[in-house]
């Protein structure tokens, strides 16, 4: 028996690195979810490029076409719909949502913050896990809502914080493992 695979949409504003993992690990078959549709609220990110090469759509939606937020966010469900998408996963996507975006994708909207939330939400998190002397240091898959980096848990990985770590260097092994778990998570909410 085969069951239907969800349509995807992947939201980025950068490289896309997280894009590309979900994009792999939806290459196979028994993989229950469709990455469809690529959407970069920056013109320049590189990950539109990978998308594409990857043989996935990708588009532009730009902030500043739109008045205001609701309209933005009005535009990125358009696009997600129009594509058949049932469910986002934001990967580095670098915009907050509003409030009515967030509720109309509960339970079908996703994101990977690089910390072990409830730990250092917000920006620069590897900076902040090593001037806090911490011991371990991580990324979260969650389910979004309204407040920033809230939401059930749905996937984290530790990594070990080292010495002669910098903000850089924790960063890339924290980022090895948002590239495994990004994966297990989309699936994970798909199974349940
Ligand atoms: C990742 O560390 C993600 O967790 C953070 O921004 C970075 C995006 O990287 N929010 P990429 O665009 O997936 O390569």
């Amino acid at each position: 028996m085969t069951t239907a695979r969800i349509r995807t949409a992947v939201f980025i504003s950068g490289g896309g690195s997280n894009m590309a993992a979900l994009i792999e690990a939806a290459r196979a078959p028994e993989y229950p979810a469709e990455i469809v549709l690529v959407v970069s609220d920056e013109p320049g990110a590189g990950g539109l490029e990978k998308a594409r090469t990857a043989g996935v759509e990708a588009c532009v939606i730009d902030r500043r076409a739109y008045p205001d937020r609701a309209a933005f966010d009005a535009a990125l469900t358009q696009a997600a719909e129009d594509a058949g998408c049932e469910i986002i996963c934001l990967a580095g996507f670098m915009r907050l949502l509003t409030p009515g975006f967030v509720e109309h994708w509960q339970d079908r909207l996703l994101n990977i913050h690089p910390s072990l939330l409830p730990k250092f939400k917000g920006l620069n998190t590897h900076a902040r896990a090593l001037a806090a002397g911490e011991a371990e240091h991580g990324c979260t898959v969650h389910l979004v809502r309204a407040e920033m980096d809230t939401g059930p848990i749905i996937e984290q990985a530790k990594v070990p914080v080292l010495a002669d770590d910098t903000p850089e260097t924790l960063a890339a092994r924290v980022l090895a493992e948002e590239h495994r778990i990004y994966p297990l998570a989309l699936a994970r909410v798909l199974f349940r």
